[in-house]
């Protein structure tokens, strides 16, 4: 039989996103940033955000029904970020997803949007379970051993920031634009990962917590003493700043992905693979360290394509899919939910 046609919106954070997913086949894939809205402010504004999602949610559900090709009748279900995330988006979310189903008589399935970035790397590559992954997000920052489609166990994760909020950070330190994970890396590219010293917090720790809030800090710091001296900053600084940070992180993960590497092993050795989500795994520096150390490891590594590692509604659909072959509906009583752990 031909997998089920699924419907997925997603609207937790600063992305209005609807996409048309047909089991691994991705037929559209709508994603409406809204990072305009919030520049000025240097953050994402949750009250704007709510607001933007309410007003484009429907149009991103027209334009991949247009892009796919496909009637509200054809679709199987719909599923849609219940959690976690920015309460006024994910209850916009959750809103029209009901609105849909209702109308169109069509099962409701609430997905988390953890679990969608999770399971990307099987929507992408096919990857079956069980696998590890380090989800690295804005929000986000988990190992977990994926099982099914709602059955996860952690690991270790960030015991303060999220790498992509340090990121985020970094660049409003420095005067560098949102999000700041695509600009302190294309800063990093012409600087000197050697000129300032940075913390690599915890490694001092066994297990595989993380911590990000230190270097941030310490970035603040090497900023401060540098405006003290000359009165501001030159392309050089924020290029070798940038550098200097990127790398910090990427020692980080990698050293914590070796020992969540053999902490898995322990529990599956038969089957090592490693995937990586969440929009942080679109940083390249990041992603070739781990998939350099996997490969000395012979152990299967998958990294989704970029479009693919930031929000978005097609891992909601497929993710959302998986659950509805489960067997999982929901009613109209689902509920938005602004922490949902895995
Ligand atoms: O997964 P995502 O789209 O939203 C959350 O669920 O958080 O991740 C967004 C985060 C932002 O903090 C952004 O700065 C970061 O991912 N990010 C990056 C890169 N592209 C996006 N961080 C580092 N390097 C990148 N190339
Ligand atoms: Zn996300």
């Amino acid at each position: 039989a031909r997998p089920p046609l699924i419907l997925g919106l997603e609207s937790s954070c600063d992305d209005t996103a609807a996409a048309l997913v047909r089991g691994r086949e991705v037929l559209s894939n709508v994603v409406m940033g809204q990072a305009e809205l919030h520049a000025t402010f240097g953050g994402v504004v949750p009250e704007i955000a709510a607001r933007a999602h309410a007003e484009k949610l429907d149009l991103a559900v027209q334009a991949a029904l247009r892009e796919a090709q496909v009637k509200l009748a054809d679709i199987d279900a719909v599923a849609v970020t219940a959690g976690p995330g920015l309460i006024g988006g994910v209850l916009s979310g959750v809103m029209c997803a009901k609105g849909i189903a209702a109308g169109a008589r069509k099962p409701l399935i609430g997905v988390n949007h953890l679990a969608g970035h999770a399971l990307t790397a099987r929507l992408t590559d096919g990857l079956p379970y069980p696998y590890l992954m380090l989800l690295i997000s804005g929000g986000h920052c988990q190992y977990l051993i994926a099982r099914g489609p709602g059955e996860f166990r952690r690991l270790g994760g960030t015991i303060d920031d999220a790498p992509g909020e340090a990121f985020d950070k970094t660049a409003r330190l420095l005067g560098l634009p949102q999000p700041g994970g695509p600009s302190v890396e294309a800063a990093a590219r012409s600087g000197d990962p050697s000129r300032f010293s940075f913390p690599r917090p915890l490694l001092d720790r066994p297990g595989c917590d993380l911590s990000f809030s230190g270097l941030k800090t310490a970035l603040l710091r090497e900023r401060d003493k540098l405006v003290d001296r000359q009165g501001g900053l030159t392309e050089t600084d924020r290029a070798d700043l940038c550098a200097g940070f990127q790398a910090a992180i990427r020692d980080v993960l990698t050293e914590k992905t070796r020992r969540a590497l053999a902490l898995y092993a322990e529990e599956e050795p038969e089957l090592p693979a490693f995937a990586i989500a969440g929009g942080v795994a679109a940083n390249t520096a990041i992603r070739t360290e781990l998939e350099t150390l996997c490969a000395s490891k012979d152990i299967r590594f998958t990294a989704p394509p970029l479009s693919l590692c930031t929000d978005n509604a097609a891992m909601i659909a497929y993710a959302g899919g998986e659950l509805f072959a489960q067997g999982a509906c929901d009613d109209m009583g689902l509920a938005a939910r602004p922490r949902w752990p895995l």
